[in-house]
This record gives C-alpha cells, structure tokens and sequence, in this order.
C-alpha cells in the first residue's frame, strides 16, 4: 500500500485545536481505502517555539518539509508576537519557498448552514488567489521616521510570469466548472501593476474562448458578491484581492469557520500545504469551541490532492450531513463543541 507521509503544523491558538480534529476524521476516513496509509508528523512550530528558539520555525524547515508529500496547517500568529513577524517567518516563508503560487478557496452554502445573506442562491464558487507575490512583498521602507512627514513605502510586484500563471490556473478552473471566469481589478485607482494584470487576463483568455470571462473592480465584486453570490463561479484575484474577497465568501457560507484553501505548488516539485481560512482566534482558543469545518474540508482537498478522491468525497459528504442534522458550533448558532461536532463527522464515516 502506498504510505502518504503529511507534515502537520498545528500552529498557534485554534489552530492545533482543528488540525487535531481533522486528523481524527483523516484516519477514518482512509479506512477503507487499504491501499492508503496516512502517515502523520507534527512539528511544533509557532509562537511559543519563537520565544524560545527566537525563530518561527528551524533554519532548515523548508529542507524538512520538502520530503513529505503535503502539508496540513492550522493557524499562524499570537499576540505574543507581531503578526507581519509571525506570519513572515513560518507562513508565508512556506507559500513562496514551495512556490504555492494558487491559493485554490472553494466555498458552498452546505445544507444546514444559515447565510447571513437574506438571499444567498445556489452559492458555489472558487476564489483563485495568487499565493507568492503582488501586494505581500518584502519591499520597502520608511523614510522620516519619527518625524510628522514620516512614510511607509511599500512596493507592489507583478511579474508577467506570476500573472499569467495564476489566470491561466483560473481560466483552466473554470472550464472545469461552469465556465464563468471574473477577473478582480482595480485599474481604476492602482494604475500601472492592475492594468498590467488586465492586460495579461484578457490575453490568456484569448486561448478559453469557451469560458466567459470579465474583469470587475473589486469594490464593485466585493457587493455583487454579497448581492448576487449565485452569479459567480470562478473569481481570480491578486494576493491581496484574493484574500479579502474569499473571507467575504466563507462568510457568505455560513462562518469564516467553514471555509478551506489549498496553498498548491501545480507541478508537483514542492509539497502543496492545505489549511482552513481561518486564524488562530485569541479570543476563543483553548476552550475547545472552534468549528473544525474548515479544517476537515482543507483535509478532503488534501485527499482529492493525493489522489485520493472517494475518500476526499466522503469527508465532505459526513461533513455536510453533519451540519444538516443540526450539529453545529457556536459561530454558527449551536451548542457542539469542536470535539462532539469531530466524533458525529467521525460517526459517519465509520463503516
Ligand atoms: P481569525 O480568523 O483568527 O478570527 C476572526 C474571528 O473569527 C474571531 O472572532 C474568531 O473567534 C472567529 N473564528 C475564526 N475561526 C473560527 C473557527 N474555526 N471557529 C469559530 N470561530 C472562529 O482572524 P484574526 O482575529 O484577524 O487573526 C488572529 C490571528 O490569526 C492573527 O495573528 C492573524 O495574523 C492570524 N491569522 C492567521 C492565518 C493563517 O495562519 N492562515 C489566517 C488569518 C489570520
Ligand atoms: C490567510 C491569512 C494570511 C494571508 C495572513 C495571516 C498573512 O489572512 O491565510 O489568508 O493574508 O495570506
């Protein structure tokens, strides 16, 4: 049988909370699968690690993490530590070392799950965020410091290549799916790297003449996404873009709680990294109350990635049954706690 060996980086806060209660489901839901093993090494890297090693993680993680064959994360960042440290010294370090240049965030409006959107339609979409470069650059600088004039410069990078790649991932995602691709822009105001990035979506879809393609200002998106969310399918945003407007999605799906995201490395030379939406949350960690949704829906992509779709299939599927009977967490109206809600998902993948 072959042996999937997965990293595991709980992280900070909720975040060792989730991933524990997605691989309990992982486990399960492998089972039958005699030709699966899952093989799990956790690595204790974060916060607590930083104030005793001084580093997020060790000097040779990357080299580490480059023999497994994905990555599952919970959350990174603790008020103990400045976020832009945090974050730049385990997160986003992974994204670009392994050139996960898609950050793939798939959401539907699960059964049972309430949108706060009076009326939220047929909502299934995928946001397509660029994952390695645009606005989260490390260059920059402040001039005047200390001063009133005082100013903070930081510069935004789009490369053609880095462009291209990520629209032409989105325009091969849509053909797959309904066929509507929306490009997030802002040429209006940022006036020389988002024409750029018009520029290059309009030519690669010159190759999906079959997929229906549009570029909207992301103002503008963010309220159709909150007005009309059924009318989108595949929206493809910059670093930063992206970001924003797949929480506003998760959202739209019930919680920020439910939603997944594959950080994907598409050639396969580096490990792909999967993880929920959502942050460490402070301000409910250790009370064992975090909805676990995401997590488990990040390890059913990890599934689908490995190649493993049945099994990814049903983690979905137990998931969503779940929360249709009625089980839920508090962020999303009900009483279960993250371990209850984790052994009713686990009930129902059991044989
Ligand atoms: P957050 O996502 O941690 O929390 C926002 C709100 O949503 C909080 O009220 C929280 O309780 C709630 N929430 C989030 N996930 C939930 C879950 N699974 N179940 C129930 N409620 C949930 O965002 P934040 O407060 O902006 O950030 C907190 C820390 O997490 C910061 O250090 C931030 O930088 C970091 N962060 C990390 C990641 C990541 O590792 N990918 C993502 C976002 C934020
Ligand atoms: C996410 C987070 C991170 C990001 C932050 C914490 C740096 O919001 O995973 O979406 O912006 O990429």
């Amino acid at each position: 049988s072959v042996v999937a060996r997965i990293a595991v980086i709980g992280g900070d806060g909720i975040g060792p909370e989730v991933v524990e209660a997605g691989i309990r489901v992982l486990e399960v839901a492998v089972r039958p699968e005699p030709s699966l093993e899952l093989e799990f090494e956790r690595f204790p890297w974060g916060c607590e690690y930083y104030l005793e090693q001084g580093r997020m993680m060790p000097k040779d993680a990357l080299e580490t993490l480059s023999g497994f064959d994905a990555l599952y994360l919970g959350a990174v960042g603790w008020p103990s530590v400045p976020d832009h440290v945090s974050l730049w010294g385990l997160l986003l370090p992974i994204r670009r070392g392994f050139d996960q240049y898609v950050n793939l965030r798939p959401v539907r409006l699960l059964r049972g799950v309430q949108s706060p959107l009076a009326e939220p339609g047929k909502l299934d979409l995928v946001v397509v965020r660029e994952n390695t470069e645009g606005e989260y650059s490390d260059a920059g600088g402040r001039l005047h410091r200390g001063t009133p004039h005082e100013i903070a410069v930081q510069e935004t990078v789009f490369t053609r290549r880095g462009v291209e790649r990520i629209v032409r991932y989105a325009y091969e995602e849509a053909k797959k799916r309904r066929g509507l691709l929306t490009g997030a822009t802002k040429s209006n105001g940022i006036s020389i790297t988002m024409p750029f990035f018009d520029e290059i979506f309009r030519e690669v879809g010159e190759e999906f003449p079959e997929v229906e393609a549009s570029l909207m200002h992301a103002d503008a998106l963010a309220a159709r996404l909150v007005l009309a969310p059924e009318a989108f399918d595949v929206v493809v945003g910059s670093n930063l873009l992206g970001d924003i407007l797949s929480e506003i999605t998760a959202a739209a799906c019930g919680a920020i709680g439910i939603a997944p995201s594959a950080n994907l490395n598409p050639t396969g030379e580096h490990p792909s990294l999967f993880e929920p939406i959502h942050g460490s949350a402070p301000d409910i960690a250790g009370k064992g109350v975090a909805n676990p949704s995401g997590a488990i829906w990040a390890a059913s992509l990890m599934l689908e990635h490995l190649g493993h779709e049945a099994a990814a299939a049903r983690v979905l599927v137990a998931l969503e049954e779940t929360l249709a009977e009625g089980v839920k967490t508090r962020d999303l109206g009900g009483e279960a706690g993250t371990e209850e809600f984790t052994d009713e998902v686990v009930r129902r993948l059991l044989p």
